[in-house]
């Protein structure tokens, strides 16, 4: 059996090392924008090139007979390389182009939401003019977001009090975004705690994996410029400690509810993963966002975690069969952390040696690294992640800290993600919140 997989991410990494972990022992083919040697370690073949153009891709796809295909990022979902696969005959892992408008277009996600009566939408106004910005964020007051439509790589978000301290510079915002062509939405601000809920969705049936948290902001204590993510945890019952088993069960019925709304408007359905982005709040579960892929760092916690073979998963999502897979994740705590080039993200080192060490991990995965004359290099994003796993959180954190510290490199992480500290003020905040309701 022959898989491609396309993306060269740490992601990209955890998803070629559970294709390999598979018993049907396929052989793997990646489509990569840059050599990761922990990725070429695992496969048959690895070659570079623009993963979002698909003309090349196909080229080189020829009549290499795929028999499945994974995307790992979203870029190639926007540009239509699932529409291109399955042309060729190739089922693929990861939406099509109009199902993916679910991360690529932040207004089709809430108008779906609107008309199909999905809960947990927050207030909302499109714009493609500045007309009506001002008097609706005056309507918001102090409690509103801006989301650039499309893709902006992580940046098109910004939050006020986190990136925007006054209307005037939201509406500065606003407008360099209509220079720069883009439409957007200005959101009501939620006020909760956030966490990812990822379901395996196959047309009709989705299976859904454990709750992560991720970490956005760069330095500990929640702290710095926002990043792609510098690491990550879940609990052993698969829940989060200050996640109730209802928020849990909202979360999953909110994915399910989008799936079912995308199958009504489409006719067809959605193939991948579904990534829903949740706040808990004093008033329930709401949707921060959709994405139409693994999240990243999320997803190196849940494919450490996973028991069942990857490819049966794959097999059984293509052909609307996920209901007869019986998923498993292992019932163990997990925590991972990224070290990040200094700098990261907004002047990050590139170039940098870095040695990995005897590392004792449960997992690591190599992201964005190059191989120059033998020697691994850091090129300038989160370059290493660590995941521990463990029968409680304190045991997961206490091996990823100590994998994290092995690796040598004009490099930083987060010590706080997954510590008794961290966590503890999480349940205390949700607790507060729940209380003054
Ligand atoms: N965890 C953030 C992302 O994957 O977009």
């Amino acid at each position: 059996m022959k898989i491609l997989l396309i993306g060269s991410g740490a992601r990209e990494h955890a998803l070629a090392a559970a294709i390999n972990r598979s018993p049907q022992k396929p052989d793997l083919y990646v489509y990569a924008s840059s050599m990761n040697p922990g990725i070429a370690d695992i496969a048959v073949d690895l070659v570079t090139g623009d993963i979002t153009d698909g003309d090349t891709l196909m080229a080189w796809v020829g009549r290499r007979k795929f028999d499945y295909a994974v995307i790992g990022p979203e870029a190639p979902l926007e540009t239509g390389v699932a529409d291109r696969l399955w042309q060729a005959g190739i089922p693929v892992i990861g939406p099509t182009k109009d199902l993916a408008q679910l991360e690529t277009s932040k207004l089709f996600t809430r108008e779906l939401l609107v008309k199909h009566d999905i809960g947990g939408c927050p207030r909302f106004k499109s714009f493609d003019s500045i007309t009506g910005v001002k008097e609706f964020l005056e309507e918001l007051g102090d409690l509103y977001v801006v989301k650039a439509n499309g893709l902006m790589g992580g940046k098109g978000v910004k939050v006020a009090g986190d990136h925007l301290h006054s209307h005037a510079e939201a509406i500065e915002y606003c407008e360099s975004l209509l220079e720069q062509k883009a439409t957007f939405v200005i959101e009501e601000k939620m006020i909760g705690l956030e966490f990812s809920v990822m379901s395996f969705c196959g047309g009709k049936t989705l299976a859904h994996m454990p709750a992560v948290q991720d970490h956005k902001r760069a330095f500990e204590g929640e702290e710095g410029p926002n990043t792609g993510g510098m690491g990550s945890y879940s609990d052993v019952d698969h829940g989060l400690p200050f996640l109730s088993a209802t928020d849990i069960l909202e979360a999953q019925q909110l994915n399910e509810a989008v799936a079912k709304a995308l199958m009504a408007d489409f006719g067809k359905g959605y193939k991948g993963i579904i990534y829903g982005g949740f706040m808990a709040t004093a008033d329930g579960v709401k949707i921060v966002e959709y994405n139409a892929r693994f999240g990243d760092p999320e997803c190196l916690n849940l494919l450490t975690l996973l028991e069942t073979d990857m490819v049966e998963i794959f097999q059984t999502i293509t052909a609307d069969e996920l209901d007869t897979a019986e998923i498993r994740f292992s019932p163990k705590a997990s925590v991972c952390k990224y070290a990040v080039p200094k700098g990261y993200p907004d002047k990050p080192l590139k170039g940098f040696p870095i040695e990995l060490g005897e590392n004792q991990a449960d997992a690591l995965y190599l992201g964005a690294v190059d191989l120059k004359e033998g020697q691994l290099v850091g090129t300038g994003s989160r370059t290493v992640a660590v995941v521990g796993l463990g029968d409680t959180l304190p045991e997961a954190e206490e091996i990823a800290e100590t994998a994290i510290n092995q690796i040598k490199g004009d490099l930083f992480h987060r010590k706080d993600i997954g510590t008794q500290a961290l966590i503890g003020t999480r349940i205390n905040t949700m607790r507060v919140l729940r209380k003054s309701h």
